[in-house]
């Protein structure tokens, strides 16, 4: 009886593994990109489509994409300093973050769209 139990448990389980394994996927084709909300993040430091007032926050408008992906993939790998900084929503101080934790929340499609998207700013 007990092994019964088991079997359906396991037998509810194997299409929520399944389900949640295709949330990944759909994400990695681009289909799950909130670019606005992730443009709004960006510009809590770096200022208002990326043209940054802060001098410890630099600009990115005008930086080819290549440059703003590779800078991402660096920051990626912490192969570059993650300074802490406090960003700023709508004159409200937001969590203090720092850039490696940013781009370790970006999916390859995220750094792709936000790069195209900050450098014809
Ligand atoms: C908490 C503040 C903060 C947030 C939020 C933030 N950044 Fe940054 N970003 C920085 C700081 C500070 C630097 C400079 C770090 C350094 O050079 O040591 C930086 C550097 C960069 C650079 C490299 C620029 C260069 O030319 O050196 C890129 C590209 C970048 N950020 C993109 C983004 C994108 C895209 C987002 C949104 C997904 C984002 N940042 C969100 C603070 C932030």
């Amino acid at each position: 009886m007990l092994k019964i139990k088991y079997f359906l448990i396991l037998l509810l389980l194997v299409p929520a593994i399944a389900f949640a394994q295709q949330g990944v996927v759909a994400e990695d084709l681009g289909q799950a990109v909130d670019l606005p909300a992730l443009i709004k993040q960006c510009e809590g430091c770096h200022g208002p489509k990326g043209n940054s007032t802060r001098d410890d926050v630099p600009k990115l408008p005008g930086k080819p994409v290549a440059k703003i992906e590779e800078s991402i993939a660096q920051f990626y790998y912490y192969e570059r300093h993650c300074l802490t900084k406090t960003p700023e929503y709508d004159g409200k101080e937001g969590n203090p973050m720092d850039m490696c934790a940013v781009a370790n929340s970006l999916s390859k499609v995220e750094i792709q769209e936000l790069a195209e998207y900050f450098s014809t700013q």
